[in-house]
């Protein structure tokens, strides 16, 4: 009979596991188990932490509703969803506009509207924008009858899912025309706290991280033959650009509010102008997928009702600099 050792006992798993029929999962599994064990044997993980572990998870699985996917956030937070995101975009066969995140607050539920229609149902306490451009393929074709379907929070910092679940606010799918031309009217939206409320939040928090990202519009770029731009515009000029807490802004899409742009086909209010470009689909990027998911999609069959999402904490600021005594991780990792 054989005894394991800390290090005899990852070959055994995977000795074990040798047996996976699918090439890919067994790839996935024993990669997964050798990467675990690992770090495990690099941190001297403690059973105490390992229970506090396995808590953790469970509430994130518990916080997901058809309306919220705390793992995407969690994966969102510790960059998972980055690395996927980036690592997705270095396969596409042409230089094109790069990807962002899909983030948690896609939905498949959005409306249609008519080129330069206002996507926000109240543009009260918050500025009117124009966003404009062309949808391109990378030698700079038109794409006539692009899908380009945006979605942001509205002018009070905050997605419409985040007010109820029924609600749809700020959110459109529109058509380019034949030059391939988008016009969409919308409020500027502002940087604004991942949701808080949960057991992700409660990381972030012990970490001391401000969990902010910075302002931005997403876009979802779709032509037959061309591979879909899951991607978003970040707002020059907001604080939060260097250290969006998703890793998700980068330079290339940092896009400029301008005053009185003499191109915009609308005239009289603020504009942004970016044209996107878009690179030929293959067969790999038609199985590829997305990284992230409308929620009711992913959190099918759990049982959990979709419940309203909760107010971010009134002392974010001060939690992320004052030291925080309780929480899943604040005592696990206290006096460390
Ligand atoms: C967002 O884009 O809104 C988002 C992305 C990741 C996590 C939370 C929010
Ligand atoms: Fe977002």
């Amino acid at each position: 009979m054989r005894a394991y050792t800390p290090q005899t006992i990852t070959d055994a798993v995977i000795e074990q596991m040798a047996t996976t029929p699918d090439p890919r999962m067994k790839e996935i599994m024993e990669a997964a188990v050798r990467h675990l064990h690992a770090f495990a044997r690099e941190v001297n993980l403690t059973p105490a932490e390992w229970i506090k572990g396995i808590e953790f998870m469970t509430k994130v699985g518990q916080a997901c509703t058809p309306a919220r996917q705390e793992f995407i956030l969690l994966s969102d937070t510790i960059g998972l969803s980055a690395l996927v995101n980036i690592m997705h975009d270095k396969t596409k066969m042409e230089e094109a506009t790069s990807a962002s995140l899909l983030g948690p607050f896609f939905r498949e539920n959005t409306p249609r509207f008519e080129r330069g229609a206002q996507i926000a149902k109240s543009t009260e306490g918050g500025t009117e924008v124009v966003l404009y451009g062309r949808i391109t393929n990378v030698q700079g074709a038109p794409v006539p009858d692009a899908q380009v379907t945006v979605w942001q929070t509205a002018a009070d910092g905050r997605y419409d899912i985040q007010k109820g679940v029924e609600e749809t606010d700020c959110r459109g799918i529109f058509q380019t025309d034949e030059a391939g031309n988008y016009l969409i009217r919308t409020v500027r939206p502002l940087g604004y706290y991942i949701p808080l409320d949960g057991p992700v939040g409660q990381m972030v928090m012990a970490q001391k991280r401000h969990g902010m990202r910075p302002a931005h519009i997403h876009f979802l770029i779709s032509a037959p033959g061309y591979r879909e731009l899951v991607t978003a515009l970040y707002l020059a000029g907001d604080a939060h650009l260097e250290d969006d807490v998703v890793f998700g802004a980068s330079g290339d899409l940092v896009a400029y509010v301008k005053e009185g742009d003499a191109a915009s086909p609308l005239k009289g209010l603020p504009s942004i102008h970016f044209d996107f470009s878009l690179a030929r689909e293959t067969e790999a990027d038609r199985r590829a997928g997305r990284v992230g998911a409308d929620p009711a999609a992913v959190t099918q069959g759990n049982g959990h009702e979709a419940k309203p999402y909760g107010e971010p904490p009134p002392a974010v600021a001060t939690a992320t600099t004052q030291p925080k005594k309780s929480g899943i991780f604040g005592g696990l990792f206290r006096g460390r």
